[in-house]
């Protein structure tokens, strides 16, 4: 309930402004709400479940694997390591500020972080563990019995698991970035470079319009026009992955990432993803669903552009024709936004 409470006063919060502090034609965003913690036992109890490789079929494979602490919980790859013998097809997701999310993964399949937890353990090309078996493992590995009653006053459980992984994830914060302090009210945060950057991104480069709120992200769905790769339209592994994907979704086998339309099945969300929240953006690449886009220079070059090439792409982007210093005040700007990340090393593990 408090979570819902704390959510509720975000959104309210994405609707403010703050005047004071910018020119006046720049609408800013509240600061980032703070959250409620989560209970400590159950962060600790998550934090060793999101590393523990018995987790996984064959015990090679853990969150960590692909959300890597030390790459703000994404794994810089282009397109997602995956369980042995598989391989990927999309692009990891940090896990930043996901406690301020309500709309999970690119297509925004699922809705909360515990049901997005049990996902990755039993997907064939993530970690490939049946999820009942899961519950029988960890209820004969000595100490996690212990640990699950002290968290939860309860057995081991799918529902705890998940849970334990979903409050791990929300102490993944990051609102100390030199925009967050700017928008706290400090005007020496941000460098003149990231200063005009952000009244192109509010203002000629439209990028709030998409990238909206406190969390630079408005959850919603927009085609772009990002290509498809040659890569995942020729690795056979990779187009085993996608079409088994398609077919368990309901939909027919092609060779294009359906993005919102595998959940709606409503044409006009063909290759519509979810605006990414943008803190800690300098740290993540390779970008977008499928890490075709290599460096934030080339995304920014990409909506200079006006994004690309396909006829259905929002009709909100348009060629920005930003001169070469617009276009690296725009990248102070995208730097500016990255804070602490509250990076953690493998705990002892039961
Ligand atoms: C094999 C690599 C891999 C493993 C292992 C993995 N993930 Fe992921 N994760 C991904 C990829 C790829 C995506 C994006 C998938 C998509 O959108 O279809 C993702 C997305 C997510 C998201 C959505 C973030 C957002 O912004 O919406 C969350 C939350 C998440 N993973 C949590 C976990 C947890 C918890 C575990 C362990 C139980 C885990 N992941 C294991 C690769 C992995
Ligand atoms: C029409 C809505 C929209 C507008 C306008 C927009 N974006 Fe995006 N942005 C998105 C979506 C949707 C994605 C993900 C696309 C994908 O993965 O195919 C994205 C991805 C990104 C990414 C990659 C993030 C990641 O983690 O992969 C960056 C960086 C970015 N946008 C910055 C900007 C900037 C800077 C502007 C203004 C010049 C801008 N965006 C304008 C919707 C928008």
């Amino acid at each position: 309930m408090r979570w819902f409470i704390s959510l509720a006063l975000l959104l309210i919060g994405f609707g403010a402004t703050c005047p004071a502090l910018a020119a006046p034609e720049v609408k800013l965003p509240a600061p980032l709400a703070q959250l409620q913690a989560p209970p400590a036992e159950r962060v600790e109890l998550g934090r060793m479940l999101f590393f523990d490789r018995r987790l996984s079929g064959d015990g090679t494979m853990s969150c960590a694997v692909c959300h890597d602490p030390q790459r703000a919980y994404g794994d810089g790859r282009a397109l997602s390591g995956a369980y042995p013998t598989t391989r990927h097809w999309r692009h990891t997701q940090s896990l930043i500020n996901v406690a301020y999310l309500h709309t999970f993964l690119w297509d925004g399949r699922s809705e909360s972080l515990e049901q997005q937890a049990e996902g990755p353990i039993h997907s064939s090309f993530e970690m490939n563990l049946h999820l009942d078996f899961m519950v029988e493992k960890l209820r004969e590995t000595p100490g996690y019995p212990e640990l699950f009653r002290q968290a939860y006053d309860s057995e081991i459980t799918r529902a705890s698991i998940a849970s334990a992984l979903a409050d791990f994830q929300r102490s993944l914060i990051v609102r100390d970035s030199p925009f967050d302090l700017y928008l706290k009210g400090n005007p020496d945060a941000l460098s003149n470079a990231a200063r005009s950057g952000m009244a192109l991104f509010y203002g000629k480069a439209n990028c709030h319009r998409c990238h909206s709120g406190s969390l630079l992200s408005d959850q919603k769905f927009h085609n772009t026009g990002v290509g498809e790769t040659e890569e995942l339209r020729k690795d056979t592994q990779r187009r085993a992955a996608r079409h088994f994907f398609q077919v368990q979704m309901g939909l027919e086998r092609s060779d294009r990432d359906p993005g919102r339309y595998a959940v709606t099945h409503n044409p006009e969300d063909l290759g519509a993803f979810r605006t990414p929240p943008l803190r800690q953006v300098a740290d993540t690449a390779p970008y977008m669903h499928n890490g075709s886009i290599a460096t934030l220079e080339a995304v920014i070059a990409f909506y200079n552009r006006g994004g690309g090439e396909d006829p259905d792409k929002s009709r909100l982007l348009q060629p920005l024709e930003l001169t070469a210093e617009e276009k690296a005040d725009l990248l102070a700007f995208l730097t500016s936004l990255s804070g602490t990340v509250p990076v953690v090393g493998p705990p002892v593990l039961p």
